[in-house]
């Protein structure tokens, strides 16, 4: 069946901007400036003000932004990092590519984030090194030295808890901040709203066009208030080079280009305004599900304002739902339906089915249901009266 309510819609997006875009490329045509530059630079100043960091580099994407900032901080070869199994899989890419390994901690069965309880009690099971105290990790046996909370769906894990728990482990916080583009959560530690990005050590944001702030193409960047971290961050990008030619570290060819910079500096501006609708979005499918049997909607928790990067709901036999509501012209997604710990690529890991028990869940049961700035009340009638007849429901939406 033909596409009714599309679960993603970039094109009628991008029609409003087509001529901010363009003038952008026109502008780097005309003057050849291609990679890096003033383009660059003042979409940086930008986002770093939008995020309430102090820095921010641009890089050529997300997972670049995860491995850039964690060998910039100082991740090693033959460490210990904890992270999530409900993610994509460039957290867990990047803690590799840093020659770390990850190990992961299960998440909260409302927010599908880090559940900060659990990364307590998994910490306090590990064995301390006896000569420096830190904790080994459960499957390497190597120190810990970082925590790596996603900020998923778009919204800030528990970051009060989780700094609370790094600070007393002595570990590095990084933020997965790839899908939480404006989030805030009321810091009980700081007594005010904090934005995601401003938060850990570092932070990793994705540009990926689907993103609630997304290129046209691959970008994404590191926010940070550490100017080292930063500074290590804008050489590692580039060839290792502080100085054309003057290499002092091995670098990547990691940089953010002109023309993208420009096209998110166009968007960066109506990013508020598409925050408020995925918001509003958000606020109407939870009226519209809140009397349906056998659906479980997102948990938006108190003190923490998230930026919808997707709606995702719960509901058994998963694929089933997913299949009837394509017939029926509704476009869905799954993110994610296998989790890091079992994927072929982390077997060498050693996990299995049933360590993660709330991770696993959440992988059979997730469907992400339209979500766009934009998407119409009536489409999302549409969407709700196509899962009410799937799903067989009394309740049809009003
Ligand atoms: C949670 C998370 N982390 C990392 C990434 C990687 O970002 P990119 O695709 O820009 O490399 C993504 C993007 O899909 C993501 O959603």
């Amino acid at each position: 069946m033909k596409t009714i309510v599309p679960f993603l819609d970039l094109i009628t997006l991008h029609k409003e901007l087509e001529e901010e875009l363009v003038q952008v490329f026109r502008k780097a045509l005309h003057t050849a400036g291609f990679i890096g530059g003033g383009p660059v630079t003042s979409f940086e100043q930008h986002f770093a003000a939008y995020c309430e960091a102090a820095e921010c580099i641009g890089v050529a994407s997300g997972t670049d932004a995860l491995l850039l900032a964690f060998l910039a901080g100082g991740i090693k070869p033959g460490e210990t990092v904890l992270t999530v199994a409900h993610t994509f899989i460039a957290t867990a890419e990047a803690i590799t590519q840093a020659g770390a390994v990850p190990e992961f901690i299960d998440v909260d069965e409302r927010t599908c984030t880090m559940d900060a309880e659990k990364l307590r009690s998994y910490l306090e099971g590990c064995r301390p090194d006896p000569v420096t105290g830190k904790r080994l990790g459960q499957r390497t046996g190597n120190p810990i030295t970082a925590v790596v909370p996603v900020h998923l769906y778009g919204q800030m894990a528990e970051m009060d808890a989780i700094l609370g728990i790094a600070e007393e482990f002595g570990l590095q916080v990084y933020e997965d901040a790839c899908q939480a583009h404006g989030a805030k959560y009321f810091s009980r530690r700081e007594n005010r709203w904090l934005t995601a990005g401003s938060v850990g050590k570092a932070a990793a944001f994705s540009f990926y066009p689907g993103k609630n702030l997304g290129a046209c193409g691959e970008a994404g960047a590191v926010t940070t208030n550490d100017p080292e971290l930063a500074r290590k961050v804008r050489v590692l990008r580039d060839h290792g080079q502080p100085r054309k030619y003057f290499h002092e570290a091995i670098g990547y060819n990691g940089r953010l280009d002109a023309i993208q910079a420009g096209f998110l500096d166009v968007k960066l501006k109506y990013l508020p305004r598409w925050t408020e609708q995925r918001r509003a979005v958000a606020r109407a499918y939870d009226r519209m599900l809140s009397d349906m049997d056998g659906i479980v909607f997102p948990c938006e928790r108190e003190n923490s304002e998230a930026v919808y990067h997707l709606y995702v709901v719960r509901v058994e036999d998963r694929d089933t739902v997913l299949e009837k509501l394509a017939e029926q012209g509704v476009g869905t997604g799954i993110h994610y339906p296998v989790p890091l710990h079992l994927q072929p690529a982390y077997s060498f890991l050693g996990y299995s089915q049933g360590d993660l028990p709330v991770t696993e869940a959440a992988a059979a049961s997730a469907l992400s249901l339209p979500m766009y700035p934009g998407l119409s009340l009536q489409d999302q009638e549409y969407v709700v009266q196509a899962l009410c007849r799937v799903l067989d429901c009394a309740v049809v939406a009003q």
